[in-house]
């Protein structure tokens, strides 16, 4: 396996903090300081960062889902001191968000103990397919937002890509987008006329938010968690593909 990857698998940071960390030439395999994140490390190699020895995730890939409330933040900390969905989720393993929800948006959102796969379900090229049920301000919405915000919408970052939206009130639509830009949905409501009055994420890929309470969360059992790995298989970042500025969800 790649250092990087090693290392996220580990729990010591994300993937893309490890590329870091290791280029900084902070991390050793025996004895020999290795800074490219891409050296293949075997199961018996004994790596090190900053002298502190690395054991191999011992406690298996772990999964949780998270009915985020409002005003609960999606980073693992905050500086103005906000709850983090981290903090609802207490089970002493090391836990990462993956991608993020404004701190209004309400809903799903999943933490994992392997960087590398949180990496894997937000990068853009992956796809992963992310629901939205979205209650506008000033309904009802008419069919041409509709159309527009299927097929696609103007936003200072460029074009949104063709979503799927469907009517579930006048004032409600549910979205689906597979792309993650910075508050990517209530920029296409505003775009669209219809400025969102409150927002929830309802499914992740594979997994739905269902009835999981608001504030709860609950470990995703084996079935899920290889469907959710699955998705982040399902395509290879493709090298010339830009990510989109800001992208994160
Ligand atoms: N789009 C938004 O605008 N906000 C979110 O929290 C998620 C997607």
């Amino acid at each position: 396996m790649r250092l990087a990857k090693y290392l996220a698998h580990a729990g010591v940071a994300s993937r893309r903090a490890a590329e870091r960390i290791i280029e900084q030439g902070r991390v050793r395999v025996g004895e020999e300081v290795v800074r490219d994140p891409a050296r293949d490390v075997s199961e018996r190699e004994v790596v090190t960062v900053d002298g502190a020895t690395v054991k191999a995730q011992e406690s298996g890939l772990a999964v949780y889902a998270v009915h985020k409330p409002a005003g609960v933040v999606s980073t693992a900390s905050d500086p103005q001191g906000r709850p983090t969905v981290v903090d609802m989720v207490r089970t002493g393993e090391r836990l990462y968000p993956v991608g993020r929800l404004d701190a209004p948006t309400t809903g799903l959102i999943l933490l994992t103990n392997d960087g590398d796969l949180a990496y894997r379900l937000t990068h853009p090229s992956f796809e992963v397919p992310k629901t939205y049920r979205a209650r506008v301000k000033k309904g009802p919405i008419p069919d041409r937002a509709l159309r527009q915000l299927r097929e696609g919408v103007r936003l200072d970052d460029g074009l949104t890509s063709p979503a799927r939206a469907r009517r579930v009130a006048p004032d409600e639509i549910e979205l689906t987008i597979h792309e993650g830009r910075k508050r990517q949905v209530r920029r296409m409501f505003e775009e669209v006329g219809f400025p969102v009055a409150s927002l929830q994420r309802v499914a992740f890929g594979s997994l739905a938010l269902g009835a999981l309470p608001a504030g709860s969360h609950r470990r995703l059992n084996r079935a899920e968690v290889a469907a959710l790995t699955e998705t982040a298989k399902a395509r290879k970042p493709a090298a010339k593909r830009a990510r989109p500025s800001g992208a994160r969800h």
